[in-house]
């Protein structure tokens, strides 16, 4: 329908700008319109009944689900058994001789002690079992010059479990020169059941 204009004239101006009281045209009423009937539905929907969620709301609900699918995938819980598998043993070697824990630099490559003990005899400071071997190359023993991780890199649960079990597996390997034993102060390990040996 062809739009009515009778192009009168206001009284009004505006530096110099005049306007005409003309009928909005249909199309831009029915979008004004439009968005009233939109702004009515929408807050009925999202701040009277509720029945659709607010992004916060949205957030919290997508949150609850992917904590839902995380709790629901296996979790890889690592076992705290020695390892003898060869890669294992391998990967733990890797970590011994490796440049970022440096543990071969105190403890030699055959572990038969430099500035470290001797991690191949009987003898230990803080234990044999494995999960103080873990927890003293976790903690390290920083007063006598060994960092946590030996050098402070991190390494991952599996990878001490590596290392750990790599330095087990020495025991009784009797490499030459090994750093002969503080009687002193080192004790004879008592409890043989998780070395492997
Ligand atoms: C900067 C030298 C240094 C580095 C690097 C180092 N250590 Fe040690 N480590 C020592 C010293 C020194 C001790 C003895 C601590 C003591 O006398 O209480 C020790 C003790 C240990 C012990 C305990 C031995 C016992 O008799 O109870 C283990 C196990 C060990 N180190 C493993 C490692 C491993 C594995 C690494 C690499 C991740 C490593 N160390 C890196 C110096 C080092």
């Amino acid at each position: 329908m062809a739009q009515q204009y009778d192009d009168k004239l206001l009284d009004h101006d505006a530096d110099g700008i005049q306007e005409f009281d003309n009928n909005l045209p249909k199309w831009w009423l029915y979008g004004f319109y439009f968005t009233i009937a939109f702004a009515l539905v929408y807050m009925v929907m999202y701040h009277v009944t509720g029945s659709a969620p607010l992004s916060k709301q949205e957030y919290e609900q997508e949150m609850q689900i992917a904590e839902a699918i995380n709790k629901s995938k296996p979790k890889k819980q690592l076992e705290i058994k020695v390892l003898t598998d060869a890669p294992s043993l391998a990967a733990g070697k890797a970590i011994f001789d490796g440049n970022n824990n440096l543990c071969y630099t105190c403890h030699k490559n055959d572990a038969g002690g430099l500035v470290g003990p001797n991690l191949t005899d009987d003898y230990w400071i803080h234990g044999c079992d494995l999960k103080s071997i873990m927890k003293n190359i976790t903690t390290g023993f920083p007063d006598k010059g060994m960092v946590p991780f030996g050098s402070g890199a991190k390494l991952t649960e599996e990878q001490l479990l590596q290392v750990s079990s790599y330095v087990l597996s020495l025991h009784d390997t009797h490499p030459p020169d090994a750093k002969p034993i503080d009687p002193e102060r080192e004790l004879k390990c008592e409890d043989d059941d998780n070395d492997g040996h």
